[in-house]
């Protein structure tokens, strides 16, 4: 407050460590620290002893950390959470030694999915969803994607992306929709790929047309889509002057990583398999790669991302829950960075970065994913000794209260 006249702000936190994630590497701590914000944004995120006052009179809330943690909101970049019944079957399946492509090719899978999403209506689909968007809430989300792709019809694909508006409505998190009408081939499009295709870039402008798109993606592999396919869908997003980003290089490498980053993707997913020049592409496109160990643990996969290569390139790694009923039956973020550190060495820093600023950066948001002045009001307060524990509990949820836009919310 620079006046004494000066509207007080909406809230402070005092008696707080901060790992603000403010440079380029580190947590950015700030040992006993305050954060403040007004309207939505932090307007303080420092060292008490530098705030421009008096604590009790300088908001009209001031909460006392007792040295608890506070760390920017999580950020889920990349998830399949809404979707009707479960694939518990599969599951069973896998562990007695099909494999997810068996299970592909024999019509079970995603398609098994898009007839109980296709099945549920928009109210069951909502029920059966906001759960899962609630356990990721509750454990310090605070902006998620949501992917469309298991509607594979005009309606169904809506329906899909209404729900996940109203799970931001319903929740107060932050959502961002991602159409994934390319996530696999219908039954009634069966040996038709390219005409699905055809369905898929005309329906995308009318889903925009509704304000129901914020980015679009594919699923390009060998029981996806191929190249060329994914190419025409980038296409129809440019069109439109939408974001793309891609499942890419998971099962095999199918160069997707590279194409990705031919349309300056914001972000290349799952990446095992990427090559070499895939990272290269991406380097130089400012293409982050997001990282799903979930789907890595339950699929047993032993193909690691060129981790080392990303790091020498310069390539942002996000981490994220792919949370689906396929691959990665997964609800809690912060169990995605513990498998992140686990199955691919991350550090507990790059992974609480990676579910932070650069989660932000792989959904295009530079208004969030750091504790800094300007930013948007979204933080979550921890009960942890220090940052590395968001990584190292397995279960259990230390989260205290979350913070999305300078609203507490309860949970
Ligand atoms: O990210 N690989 C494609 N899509 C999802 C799986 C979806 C599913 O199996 O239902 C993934 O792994
Ligand atoms: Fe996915």
């Amino acid at each position: 407050m620079d006046t004494a006249t000066a509207r007080p702000w909406d809230g402070l936190i005092v008696n707080a460590h901060l790992a603000t994630l403010a440079g380029d590497s580190g947590y950015g701590t700030v040992e006993d620290g305050a954060l403040g914000w007004q309207d939505g944004r932090i307007v303080f995120a420092g060292p008490r002893a530098e705030l421009p006052g008096a604590g009790e009179t300088l908001a009209v809330e001031v909460v006392d950390a007792r040295g608890r943690w506070i760390t920017p909101g999580l950020v889920d970049c990349h998830t399949h959470l809404v979707f009707g019944g479960d694939r518990a079957g599969e599951f069973e399946q896998r562990l007695q030694g099909v494999s997810y492509e068996e299970i592909a090719r024999a019509g079970g899978g995603i398609v098994s999915t898009v007839h109980a999403t296709r099945a549920a209506g928009e109210d069951g689909l909502l029920a059966q969803s906001l759960p899962r968007a609630r356990a990721l809430l509750a454990e310090g989300a605070t902006t998620v994607e949501i992917k469309s792709g298991y509607g594979l019809e005009l309606d169904g694909e809506r329906r899909m992306l209404k729900v996940a508006r109203r799970i931001g409505d319903e929740t107060g998190l932050q959502v961002r929709t991602t159409f994934l009408g390319a996530h696999a081939l219908p039954p009634e499009y069966a040996g038709r790929a390219d005409a699905y295709i055809d369905a898929v870039c005309a329906w995308l402008p009318q889903l925009h047309g509704e304000g129901l798109v914020d980015a679009v993606d594919a699923f390009c592999e060998r029981i996806g889509f191929d190249g060329a396919q994914t190419r025409r869908v980038f296409e129809a997003a440019r069109a439109l002057g939408l974001p793309v980003k891609l499942h890419a290089d998971q099962l095999s490498d199918g160069d997707g990583a590279a194409l990705v980053a031919e349309f300056g993707g914001l972000s290349a997913d799952h990446v095992e398999h990427t090559s070499a020049a895939g990272v290269q592409a991406m380097a130089r496109a400012g293409t982050v790669a997001v990282l799903l160990p979930g789907a890595f643990h339950v699929l047993r996969e032993t193909k690691l991302p060129p981790l080392d290569e990303f790091r020498t390139q310069g390539v942002p790694m996000a981490v994220a829950t792919d949370c689906n009923p396929g691959t990665s039956p997964l609800q809690s973020l912060r169990l995605a960075m513990s498998l992140a550190c686990t199955h691919f060495r991350l550090t507990p820093e790059e992974a609480l970065r990676g579910a932070t600023v650069n989660g932000a950066l792989a959904l295009g948001l530079a208004d969030r994913g750091r504790l800094q002045p300007g930013l948007r009001a979204d933080f979550v307060l921890w009960d942890i000794g220090q940052p590395a524990e968001l990584a190292y509990w397995l279960g259990g949820n230390p989260a205290v209260s979350v913070w999305i836009g300078g609203h507490r919310i309860s949970h």
